[in-house]
């Protein structure tokens, strides 16, 4: 399985996104070392943290005055294929969850490096000052 480990080029340069990134590359990776018992608690706490995660740039959008319909609609889209996937990972079909992780990894590299880091540019250029709305995760999360 190709895991996602933090790796300081994935920064984008605002500490609230960034420590929510940091965050969604642990989460991901506890999923990818999870025993098959504890797959869907780490599925769930990967999809709470991802719905905030999204909920926070989507208003930083809406904030900010900027926000393609793309950008949301992409959240949108992996939300709901990690839903179908918990789904379907209760119903058997374990070996989707590999699947995901090795998805989820590269999907965030490139969403990080394109449309996070649009709209960094963009709050940057209208001197608008994102504020943390996740708060941070408690546990220790693996880097
Ligand atoms: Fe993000
Ligand atoms: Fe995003």
């Amino acid at each position: 399985m190709a895991l996602l480990n933090w790796d300081d080029r994935l920064l984008v340069g605002v500490e609230p996104m960034d420590q929510t990134h940091r965050e969604f590359v642990g989460l991901l990776g506890e999923l990818a070392r999870a025993a098959e018992a504890d797959t869907i608690s780490a599925l769930d706490r990967l999809i709470e943290h991802t719905v905030l995660h999204f909920r926070q740039e989507e208003e930083w959008m809406v904030d900010s005055g900027w926000g393609p319909p793309c950008h949301a609609g992409e959240h949108h889209q992996v939300l709901e294929i990690i839903r179908t996937v918990r789904t379907r990972a209760l119903a058997g079909e374990w070996k989707l969850v590999g699947v995901l992780v090795n998805e989820l990894g590269p999907w965030f590299e490139h969403h990080a490096s394109t449309m996070d880091s649009a709209l960094v540019a963009h709050m940057a250029n209208v001197g608008y000052q994102p504020q943390a709305l996740v708060a941070p995760l408690a546990g220790a999360v693996p880097a």
